[in-house]
């Protein structure tokens, strides 16, 4: 979509009306949402049109599923058969917050939304607005990040416009988000917490609440969670990890923490942290993407992030981005 039809349509469709979203999604309509993590595309979970629209939105395919949100833990009944002791201390330590669990569904759970696995992702996501729409609504909602499947997960409302602005009806603008990086989600192989996918919530607090906590392999030929494809989160932009070589090409973007490269020009390059904060490097990281995607360099060089807290998401985040080529 081009930059004037985004703005134009951002301000006639986006705004902090609780209830003007809550009826759109009342209506099975697609509205944006804010989050603490990221915006996601939100749906009526019970509702299979809905759903469909989601998939189609986004051109995901069908065998990655959702994430249903909802607004207090005793609404789980109607989402999980079972809630195991370790997610239920996780569940109190962290929610609302950028905690996904993976629990066994419910028979009343749509086969779209967990593409058939016995289990369903949930999470109760930490954002005034958002929280209050779900309170208002009867059903959970169904939301992916809101951009198309593949690309960079939006932190503002202008970025869903950018990209979806016209399978909206509407786009619940809560801000730029908190924490920038998605949750993590965490499943219970035979009761012990393992994590899925690295995000906001860093190792060390889920080891904090449950002690051992077990780690999915990283993105093999089979990928447990589709969702760690290694193709994922990326820009169009080819995206390298690592220092570029030389000579340099002022063709060439550059990514880091808080080192600046004065052998590329300034514009092209974004620190992440000037003081090296990692918090703040992830609230900044897909804007970041965003904008140096943004301006049709031939490749961007991303100097890792250290191996630690926070760091790993990020890493991880950058891996997948460079492996899109
Ligand atoms: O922070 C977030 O989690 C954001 C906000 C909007 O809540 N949502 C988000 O959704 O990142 P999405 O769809 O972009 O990523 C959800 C991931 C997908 O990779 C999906 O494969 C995985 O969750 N997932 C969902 N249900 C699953 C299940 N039953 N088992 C394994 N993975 C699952
Ligand atoms: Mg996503």
């Amino acid at each position: 979509m081009g930059l004037a039809k985004a703005v134009q349509l951002e301000a006639s469709k986006s705004g902090q009306d609780i209830e003007r979203a809550a009826q759109a999604l009342r209506e099975g309509l697609l509205v944006g949402l804010p989050t603490e993590t990221v915006y996601g595309l939100g749906a009526n979970a019970w509702s299979e049109s809905a759903l469909r629209a989601v998939f189609a939105a986004k051109r995901r395919p069908f065998n990655d599923p959702l994430i249903l949100h909802t607004s207090a833990a005793s609404r789980l009944g109607e989402i999980a058969a079972q809630i195991p002791p370790q997610a239920m201390r996780l569940a109190e330590a962290f929610w609302p917050g950028p905690l996904t669990l993976l629990l066994p569904r419910t028979p009343r759970v749509p086969n779209l939304v967990t593409a058939g696995l016995p289990t369903v992702a949930v999470r109760i996501p930490d954002h005034p607005l958002t929280l209050e729409l779900l309170r208002r609504l009867e059903f959970p909602v169904a939301a992916p990040s809101a951009n198309p499947f593949g690309y960079i997960s939006p932190t503002t409302a202008a970025h869903v416009f950018d990209q979806l602005g016209d399978a909206v009806a509407y786009v619940l603008d809560g801000g730029p988000c908190r924490l920038g990086l998605e949750s993590t989600i965490v499943g219970f192989d035979e009761g012990i917490p393992t994590v899925y996918r690295l995000g906001s919530l860093n190792i060390d607090q889920l080891v904090r609440v449950v002690g051992r906590v077990g780690q999915r392999q990283a993105a093999g030929a089979a990928p447990p969670v589709p969702g760690a494809l290694p193709s994922h989160y990326a820009p169009r932009t080819p995206l390298q990890i690592g220092h570029p070589p030389q000579p340099t090409d002022p063709r060439w973007g550059w990514l880091s923490l808080k080192t600046r490269r004065p052998d590329l020009p300034p514009a092209n390059q974004i620190q992440l942290s000037a003081v090296g904060d990692l918090e703040e490097a992830a609230r900044n990281l897909y804007a970041a993407l965003r904008y140096l995607d943004s301006l049709n360099l031939t490749r961007i060089y991303a100097e890792p992030m250290p191996d630690s807290g926070l760091g790993l998401a990020l890493n991880d985040r950058l891996r997948r981005a460079a492996a899109a080529h």
